[in-house]
């Protein structure tokens, strides 16, 4: 490559290149979960696969669109941003799984996140909700109006990102891991106000935010860690939770989006 811009270039990790994506990218964790979401496609083409990342693009009713899978955790989520900015991308919706801390988010239900704090490591030290990884609030808007739309039970509010799926969200450690920070951490997060548990979204918003990019999320609750319930038949529930950001990033325009913001935030 004569260029030495990182722009110009495939990039190191997605294996994407200029042209590869469209405007909008939908962002599952799961690679396994990129055909699940293309096949609800008008058509698509998978442009690249390395590691746990698996991008595909296509168009759904007529709109261009893409779907990268990030893997799991803030960095390699963040590398996945990093990259699909540099080829273009200007709005990611995280489609994802996660664990809940109400009672009141059931198994089966939609999370769409406002704003994320990140918990690091198992410290009890978690970055605050003043910290600047804020959902768009048109694609808060937006996620909100399709959920109505399409009849699913959804809810709005603060995301724990976490470094890890064990200690990091309250679960025992095994015998040899000591676990720590986890000891009362759910009842200390459910007093921070926060809604669920997942590993992505604040990387993706942090730097959605760094670049001047439009980013939101939206998760299928998978665990309720009060009531005990847990999703075994999660995979289902998980495709048509990008089939509700596909469905909302297709009838997506800056006015629709606007006025649905508008709206929401009057009923606040
Ligand atoms: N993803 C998480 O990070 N935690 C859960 O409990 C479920 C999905």
């Amino acid at each position: 490559m004569d260029s030495e811009d990182p722009n110009d270039a495939e990039q190191y990790h997605l294996e994407v290149g200029p042209g590869d994506v469209a405007d909008s990218v939908l962002l599952p964790g799961n690679p396994e979960r990129v055909p699940k979401v293309t096949d609800a496609w008008d058509h698509s083409e998978e442009v690249a696969r390395h590691r746990e990342y698996r991008t595909a693009t296509g168009s759904y009713e007529g709109t261009p669109i893409s779907v990268t899978s990030t893997g799991i955790g803030s960095p390699s989520a963040a590398i996945a941003v990093e990259e699909l900015a540099r080829v273009g991308a200007d709005t990611l919706i995280r489609v994802g799984s996660c664990g809940a801390i109400r009672e009141e988010a059931a198994v089966g239900d939609l999370v769409i996140t406002r704003g994320a704090v990140r918990q690091e490591g198992t410290s009890d030290e978690y970055v605050r909700e003043d910290y600047p990884a804020v959902a768009d609030h048109a694609v808060v808007a937006a996620l909100v109006a399709a959920a109505e739309r399409l009849d699913y039970d959804y809810h709005v509010g603060l995301t724990c990102s976490t470094d890890s799926f064990y200690a990091g969200q309250g679960r025992p450690g095994f015998e040899n891991f000591e676990a720590r920070g986890s000891e009362g951490l759910v009842e200390e997060l459910r007093a921070a106000n926060v809604l669920n548990f997942e590993m992505e979204a604040s990387a993706i918003l942090t730097l959605a935010n760094v670049y001047g990019l439009r980013a939101g999320a939206v998760c299928s609750v998978y665990a309720n860690r009060v009531t005990g319930e847990f999703r075994t038949e999660g995979e289902r529930r998980a495709a048509e939770t990008a089939s509700l950001a596909t469905h909302l990033l297709a009838q997506m325009d800056e006015r629709v989006a606007e006025s649905a913001a508008s709206e929401w935030h009057a009923g606040l």
